[in-house]
């Protein structure tokens, strides 16, 4: 292994630190910890065995690209990845999630239901040397058909958010949406990113 998972962590959380959160804090995390009714519809959920990943805070897609990768932070360009990426994920029937991209990638991750939470899991990556993106995923909106939200409590500390769509792209009206509920959850909005799907295969 040329270098430690602690190393990788450590330059992702200088970089996450340029990325400028308004609250920097775990506050957001223990805001959305605790819904008051579910947010997910569990028969709509459980429906859903693949999705696209349209549009997420810059951090979400950075560890994601990261991760599959298996790059040094240090040498993952975002420029590059926004339209090669093609990023999606899969729900398997064993609990854990797939995510594809990059021609061919793919990590997996065993994803735990939280037992006071329907709508919330934990995330861990199997067999990996660079688990940057285990944590807490809460869903904190969706409209139970096509597209729901993810807030993400990182292990290390941070936060992401990212949203999920039956189709490639959001209408600007769902993007809207999406971006004043993630502001309102303490994100910082102007540092989000899309992910274009015009050229990808599937
Ligand atoms: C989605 O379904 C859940 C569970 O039935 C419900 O609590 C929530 O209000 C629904 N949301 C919408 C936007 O329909
Ligand atoms: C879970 O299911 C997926 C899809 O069928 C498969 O690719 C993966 O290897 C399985 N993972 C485990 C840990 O069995
Ligand atoms: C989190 O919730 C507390 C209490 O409701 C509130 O005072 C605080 O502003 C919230 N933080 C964010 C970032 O929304």
């Amino acid at each position: 292994m040329w270098y430690s998972t602690s190393l990788a962590l450590l330059c992702i959380a200088s970089v996450v630190q340029g990325l400028s959160f308004r609250a920097s804090t775990n506050q957001p995390c223990f805001n959305i910890s605790k819904p008051e009714t579910p947010v997910l519809d569990p028969k709509w959920a459980e429906s859903i065995d693949s999705f696209y990943y349209p549009v997420m805070s810059t951090n979400h897609l950075y560890r994601v690209a990261v991760d599959l990768l298996q790059k040094d932070p240090r040498d993952v360009r975002l420029s590059t990845v926004y339209y090669d990426a093609c990023i999606k994920w899969y729900v398997n029937e064993n609990e854990t999630t797939t995510v594809k991209g990059f021609n061919g990638l793919s990590r997996e991750y065993v994803r735990t239901p939280l037992k006071d939470n329907l709508d919330g899991f934990t995330f861990v990556g199997l067999g990996g040397i660079q688990d940057i993106y285990a944590g807490t995923l809460y869903t904190t909106l969706t409209d139970n058909k096509t597209f729901f939200v993810v807030a993400t409590c990182m292990e290390n500390g941070g936060m992401a958010w990212a949203a999920g769509s039956t189709t490639p792209t959001l209408t600007e009206e769902t993007k809207k949406i999406v971006l004043d509920h993630v502001m309102s959850l303490g994100f910082n909005t102007e540092d989000f990113t899309e992910l274009k799907y015009d050229t990808c295969e599937n």
